[in-house]
């Protein structure tokens, strides 16, 4: 088989980026280890930063989220038993975030593929890629038994953080940067009605607490806890006690209680590596960096990476540009970083780490305090929390 770009990764990144080279006139084809109820179901991230949203839209695949998303115009912070509200829209001249789940996203996104006539193919096993540094570089798999090989002229590697592309590299032509944090979330989703129509960020001495939600039914709810965390260890009952008793405030608030009807435990971490290109692969997304989820970025900066790399694609062919696809790593990591400042200040600020004593309580309450009630500090999160422009 032969086409333009060869991605490999259907999540948010291949699939963004299969639509936007689509739109430009450049053919892909996108190959995917699982099947695709696997990456329809696959409960992930909630939050859209506004150029997410603008882009979906702008591209006709944001009918269903304009529909069913939910806009946020503000967002709470709460800690010392009380909540405070930043208003995001107030703050950035109109922007909000909005709460619309990444199984969502995937969705809509297949199913415009699909419905364009592009080519996904689902449940590819034994995938690896080969003549990176040369002009026709090729992706083999196996399926159904059968060896196939794609040659292409770029390969996207949009396989995630424990793909097969970034490793593919080598060694020694990628630099890595990272931080792992002592402790992860246990997220869950229940059915119960959510008691606060924005996201509320909780500081408190048991550790961080994360209300959230993805319907007017379901509510999303994370807990700070250990890195390798049982979770046979958390029957219900000990989920909403523990949440409770981090989140209700002093004036009742406090989540409803509901059946649990998933659970899971992400673990935290910061990473980035330098370029993100070798040869004629391009890696995006996950594949490239890691954000902890405070602050919601990961996706966001997903989809920020391919509609850098989707320009230069089209820049490529349409007038045999080359300088975009070569600026593309440095393009992007000037973004990158920023989102990796910021989620990394969210982290920090909220979270409950080991040896933190009274000094550093009260260096973290103040830091909660200017940034809930100074409107310089409001502004600044605001601006991050809604997203940095994406040019
Ligand atoms: P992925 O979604 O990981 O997609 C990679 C794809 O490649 C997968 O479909 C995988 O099956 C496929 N693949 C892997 N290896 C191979 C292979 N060898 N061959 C073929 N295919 C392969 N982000 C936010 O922006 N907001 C949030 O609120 C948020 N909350 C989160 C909450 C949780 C619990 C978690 C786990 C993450 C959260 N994130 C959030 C992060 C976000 O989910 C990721 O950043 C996002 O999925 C990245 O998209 P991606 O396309 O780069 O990678
Ligand atoms: C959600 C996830 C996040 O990481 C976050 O910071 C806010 C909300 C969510 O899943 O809804």
């Amino acid at each position: 088989m032969r086409t333009q770009v060869g991605i490999v990764g259907a999540g948010p990144a291949g699939l963004m980026l299969s639509h936007l080279l689509h739109l430009a006139g450049v053919e892909s084809v996108i190959l995917e280890c699982r099947s695709r109820q696997y990456i329809e179901d696959r409960v992930r991230a909630g939050v859209l930063e506004q150029g997410t949203v603008d882009l979906m839209k702008e591209t006709g695949v944001g009918e269903r989220l304009e529909r069913e998303g939910l806009r946020h115009d503000g967002v709470w912070f709460s800690f010392g038993g009380r909540r405070h509200r930043v208003n995001l829209s107030e703050l950035t001249g109109g922007k909000a975030i909005t709460v619309y789940a990444q199984q969502e996203v995937v969705r809509d996104l297949v199913k415009a593929r699909l419905g364009a006539g592009g080519q996904i193919v689902f449940d590819v096993d034994d995938l690896s890629v080969h003549g990176l540094d040369s002009k026709i570089p090729k992706i083999r798999y196996q399926k159904d038994g059968t060896e196939h090989e794609v040659s292409c002229d770029f390969i996207a590697g949009c396989d995630g953080f424990h793909g097969v592309c970034r490793p593919s590299t080598p060694k020694g032509v990628i630099a890595v940067y990272e931080r792992v944090y002592p402790f992860a979330w246990l997220g869950i989703l229940a059915e119960a009605a959510p008691t606060s129509d924005e996201v509320v960020y909780t500081y408190h001495e048991r550790g961080f607490a994360l209300f959230s939600m993805r319907s007017p039914k379901i509510t999303r709810l994370y807990l700070q806890c250990a890195p390798e965390e049982d979770l046979t260890q958390w029957p219900d009952d000990r989920i909403w006690k523990e949440m409770r008793a981090r989140m209700q405030t002093e004036d009742g608030w406090a989540p409803a209680i509901g059946p649990v009807i998933q659970k899971g435990v992400t673990g935290m971490r910061s990473f980035v590596i330098e370029p993100m290109q070798f040869g004629r692969l391009f890696l995006a997304g996950d594949a490239a960096h890691i954000v902890p989820p405070t602050g919601a970025k990961g996706l966001n900066l997903a989809v920020s990476d391919v509609r850098v790399l989707s320009r230069a694609v089209e820049a490529f062919y349409k007038s045999g540009r080359h300088d975009l696809l070569d600026e593309y790593s440095a393009t992007c990591l000037r973004r990158i970083w920023k989102v990796q400042r910021f989620s990394w200040w969210m982290t920090s600020m909220l979270h409950l780490f080991p040896g933190y004593d009274g000094f550093d309580h009260r260096r973290q309450v103040a830091e909660l305090d200017y940034v809930t009630s100074s409107r310089a500090g409001m502004t600044s999160l605001a601006e991050n929390y809604v997203g940095l422009p994406m040019d």
